[in-house]
């Protein structure tokens, strides 16, 4: 799979680890939601490296004065979980970055089309073209949902440069949409799987994320 976007798997014990209590299918309802958020908090430590906006100044210590490097506050940070599976990450990214604007996009797949449409967008009418965005599913499948929340995230004015996907597993259709439509993007996520079987779930995958977490 030859990819121009860049797909960082993150080489942590922590992400594995969970990643492989997600996945067991005797996992209860209550542990996948644990699972889910130290994806989140985890993944998210990892897209934060390269990602958040800093600047130099200088701070007074009680001793002295010293540099210091501190998040540029003057840089909008955005969440964009995608409803329901991504819900699931959003508390763990929230721990990372509690003053990140959080906007729901809720997104549903036909189960026999696997065509998805939008029931909820609390998007903006508009972002700074500088806003980092980090948009938030468990699962890229076929890539339908990603590409429509791209869509509507990079037409609101955001540099694709500047967003952020986290997921726990992505399988190669969606990476090669994504890549495809935006060279420039990045996207993390703790597995890149095999591929899809004929219901268009991933494999080996985690099952229905949303119902997982949700207990439905
Ligand atoms: C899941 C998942 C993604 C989507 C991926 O959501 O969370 O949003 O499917 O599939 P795709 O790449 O083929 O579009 P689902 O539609 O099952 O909704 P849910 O999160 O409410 O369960
Ligand atoms: N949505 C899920 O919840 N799981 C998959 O494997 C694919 C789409």
């Amino acid at each position: 799979m030859t990819l121009q976007l860049r797909v960082y798997v993150p080489d942590h014990p922590l992400i594995k680890h969970w990643l492989g209590v997600a996945r067991d299918r005797d996992t209860p309802s209550v542990l996948f939601k644990s699972a889910m958020t130290e994806l989140g908090r985890w993944l998210t430590y990892e897209v934060s490296r390269h990602w958040l906006p800093t600047g130099e100044t200088t701070v007074t210590t009680p001793l002295a004065e010293a540099p210091a490097t501190l998040i540029d506050p003057m840089v909008p940070i955005a969440l964009v979980p995608i409803l329901r599976a991504g819900l699931a990450l959003l508390d763990g990214a929230q721990t990372l970055l509690p003053l990140a604007s959080t906007y729901h996009l809720g997104l549903v797949r036909d189960e026999q089309t696997l065509d998805n449409s939008c029931y909820l967008n609390k998007l903006p009418p508009q972002l700074a073209p500088d806003t980092r965005v980090l948009i938030l599913d468990p699962m890229l499948a076929t890539g339908g949902s990603i590409m429509t929340a791209m869509a509507e995230v990079v037409s609101r004015g955001v540099d694709p440069a500047n967003v952020r996907i986290e997921c726990v597993v992505a399988a190669p259709p969606a990476l090669q949409q994504l890549s495809a439509a935006y060279p420039s993007l990045t996207v993390y996520t703790a597995m890149i799987d095999e591929g899809l079987n004929d219901h268009g779930y991933i494999v080996p995958g985690l099952g229905d994320a949303g119902d997982r977490a949700f207990g439905t």
